[in-house]
Formats: structure tokens, sequence, C-alpha cells
């Protein structure tokens, strides 16, 4: 894969004339830019389809989590802002994760991957006791991408440090989404289990979400290219 495109740049801002001032300063040096609720509650379709608009592919990162037909009919609902990949949970359950696949292929051009999440990495094993699942979370996180893979989904998002365990579960098509990333000249901020770019490829990433380092850069756009340049031969 070219290494720009395996680049997600993460525009965590509600303000939309600086989240198009970025996604156009970057467009063809990441291979597309992540929007989550924050910047979606402020700015709506209208601000996703003015990044669109930019030339850039968008990843909707809105994290579905709802009876099978409310996330079906929302995934339906986003597919004429034509993102490249959109997200549900995995703790969804099965039913609700085969209509989210099966509602993405209602796409009249080229169809989002759906990716799942599947143990939030906010929450370590004493979360997941008092929400009754003894497993581990790396055990339990193995298991939903397993689910999620047998319910037609695409890949998942994952931390860094899961991406060898999942490889090997869900086999080399399984799309693996990583955030969490700093190259080694960046500062790791509140990100607490980082890996740099070519290490989380190295070993089986597909993409990569990479916010601050890109973003917070005095020269954003330098940063990108730094980055892919890192990639190169992957
Ligand atoms: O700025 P930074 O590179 O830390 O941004 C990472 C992006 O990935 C943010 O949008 C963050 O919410 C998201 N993310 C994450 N860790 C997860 C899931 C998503 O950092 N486990």
């Amino acid at each position: 894969m070219n290494p720009v495109s395996r680049i997600y740049v993460a525009l965590d801002t509600p303000d939309v004339e600086r989240a198009c001032d970025l996604a156009a300063n970057l467009q063809g040096s990441v291979g597309g830019v992540k929007i989550g609720k924050e910047f979606f509650t402020a700015n709506g379709p209208q601000g996703v389809r003015r990044i669109s608009d930019v030339g850039m592919p968008v990843f909707l990162d809105f994290k579905f989590h709802d009876i099978p037909n409310t996330v079906a009919s929302a995934i339906r609902a986003a597919l004429p802002l034509n993102p490249s990949l959109i997200n549900v949970h995995a703790q969804g359950g099965s039913d609700m994760l085969r209509v989210a696949a099966q509602a993405a292929q209602d796409a009249v051009d080229s169809r989002p991957l759906v990716l799942a999440v599947t143990i939030l990495t906010s929450l370590d094993d004493t979360d997941l006791q008092d929400i009754g699942v003894s497993a581990p979370v790396g055990e339990q996180v193995v298991r939903l991408a397993r689910l999620a893979q047998s319910c037609g989904i695409d890949g998942v998002v994952c931390s860094a440090l899961e991406i060898a365990a999942l490889r090997e579960a869900c086999g080399p098509d399984f799309k693996l989404l990583v955030p969490g990333i700093r190259p080694d000249w960046a500062s790791s901020g509140d990100q607490k289990r980082v890996m740099t770019p070519r290490q989380a490829v190295e070993l089986g990433a597909d993409y990569l979400v990479i916010g601050r380092p890109i973003t917070g850069a005095d020269d954003p756009l330098a940063a990108a290219r730094r980055i892919a340049e890192e990639l190169e031969g992957l």
C-alpha cells in the first residue's frame, strides 16, 4: 500500500474553517481525514461535505452502538457523505454487526469499509469486571474482533499493542486501523502506550490515525511528509 494512503489525520476540532484549512494543506500528503463526534455535533453533514469538497477521503468516527435497525439506518444516512471508513461498536452484538456491514453495501458508488471498535483503550481489566466481563482486555479484544469478522465487518480499530494478536487471530485481509501513533520526534501528549508509524505498520497495521503530531506541528505538511517518508518501503 502506498504510505500516504495509510495515514488518516484526526481533525479533532469543532472549527470547520480550521479543519478545512488543515485538510487543504495536507491533501496529497495524507490518505484521508478522521472526523469524530465533536466535529459532527458542531458542524453536521454540511461540515463533512466541506471537508469532502477539499477532495479527501473521510473516516466518519461515529462509533455507532445501538439496536441493529438504528445502526443500519444511521449507516445508510451517512452513505451520501461518501465516507471511506465508518465504525460501530463490536459490543453491539452479532445482529447489529451483520446489518451494519450489509447497510454499507447500499452505497451507490464505492462502499465504505465498516470497522468495529472492540474495547475502548480507556478501559482496563477492572472496568470490564465492573460491567460483568470477566475476561481480560486482551482476550475480549480478540473475541470481539473475531465476532466482527464473522459478521462481515471489514476490520477493527485497535491499539498498537493489539496489532500482533489481531493479525494472527484474524488473518492478513482483516483491516487494522491504529491510533496512538507517535513518531519518535513527536511528543506523546496524553497517549500512554504509543508506537512509531513504522513499528505499527511493520507489526501489521493497515491504517494509522495520527492527530497532534501532524495538526499540532509548526508545519503540519512537513510533519505528514516526514511520516510518509518513514513508511517508505513497507
Ligand atoms: O492527537 P492524537 O494522535 O493522539 O489523536 C488520536 C486520535 O485517535 C484522536 O481522535 C483520538 O480520539 C483517537 N483515538 C485514540 N485512541 C483510541 C481510539 C481513538 O487516540 N483508542
